[in-house]
């Protein structure tokens, strides 16, 4: 294993070390000790992926504080996705906001952390379909650094196709569609890379197995539309604000994977990966190789805005 693939792999906690998660989670309505957070191996989501989960990160902050980052438009977005399995989901978002400070309060990590929500079908019914079952929100909480380096990435083009809308709704972080996302990164790293690059039905860009994809190419910062079965990722809307504001030209169109070959610069972007330039796919150097000005003014901007540092960005960020 090359040591880009490697320290991806230790990062994700893919080397078989699992994050020691926080004391408590919610469950069933409560804070309950993680432990207690259990679901029996009949529930439908277990059997079939019928859940819709987040990944949101809350930040330490300078003054040794921890906020979360966009904590309103993660829950939105949950609440929303659940409509595409029929969920009934009886908090509202803001309540969901106000659940995950108090759990992070009582488990009381004063670091970065990774917060994981699921929505899941509780039925313990062996039937298909999505109505008539309880639909119940657990959350759980754990530290977490980087997921994968932020100083260049190798990647790789999958031959596993990006799980197709008509298939399995691409927007909708539906828990068993991430047995695509799994088969590409087992494959990525198989072959010692640290990120794979998934493709439409028509060989068109999609995204990276857990992030957005952006190229920077003749001046312009290009990334696929949503209609090219992508996650509307949370994170690719704000780097798509910043970009703007900083004066740099975005759009969103079709993009051909020669074009991977062939643009100056390739970022991903995503909670978990934040802002992360690429600096080599499938052996060819990515632009000059090892030289993103563009991305790297953009991640700057980001993590500055993360850790508080921006008072043009203070809506991005709850405190705990
Ligand atoms: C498939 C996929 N694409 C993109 C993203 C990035 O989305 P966000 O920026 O909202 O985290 C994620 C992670 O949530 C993802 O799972």
């Amino acid at each position: 294993m090359t040591e880009t693939a490697e320290r991806a792999t230790s990062a994700r906690g893919g080397d078989g070390r699992a994050p020691t998660m926080g004391a408590f989670a919610y469950f069933e309505g409560a804070l309950v000790p993680f432990a207690d957070a259990r679901i029996s191996v009949a529930t439908h989501t277990f059997n079939y992926g019928t859940g819709i989960f987040e990944g949101i990160r809350a930040y330490l902050q300078d003054d040794g504080g921890v906020a979360i980052l966009f904590a309103r438009e993660h829950y939105e977005r949950f609440l929303r996705n659940t409509r595409l399995l029929r969920m009934e989901i009886r908090e509202s978002a803001e309540e969901l906001v106000e659940i995950t400070r108090q759990l992070l309060r009582r488990n009381g990590d004063l670091t970065d952390i990774y917060v994981r929500p699921v929505a899941y079908k509780a039925s313990t019914s062996l039937r298909l379909g999505l109505t008539g079952m309880p639909d119940r929100v657990t959350i759980y909480s754990f530290p977490m650094g980087d997921y994968v380096p932020t100083t260049g990435l190798r990647a790789t083009v999958s031959a596993w196709q990006r799980v197709n809308d008509n298939a399995v709704p691409a927007r909708g972080k539906v828990t068993g569609s991430y047995v695509n996302a799994s088969l590409a990164v087992e494959d990525a790293h198989a072959a010692g890379y640290g990120e794979a690059i998934l493709l439409t039905g028509d060989g068109h860009l999609a995204e990276a197995s857990s992030a957005n994809l952006f190229i920077v190419s003749g001046g312009e910062i290009a990334t696929p539309p949503l209609s090219d079965d992508v996650l509307p990722g949370i994170t690719r809307e704000a780097v798509m604000r910043i970009a703007g504001d900083a004066g740099y030209r975005v759009v969103e169109r079709r993009i051909d994977r020669t074009e991977l070959y062939l643009c100056d610069e390739l970022f991903f972007t995503g909670t978990g990966v934040q802002v992360a330039p690429v600096e080599e796919v499938d052996g060819h150097p990515v632009g000059k190789g090892r030289d993103y000005p563009v991305t790297m003014d953009l991640q700057r901007i980001y993590f500055d805005a993360v850790r508080g540092r921006d008072p043009r960005h203070a809506d991005w960020l709850t405190r705990v």
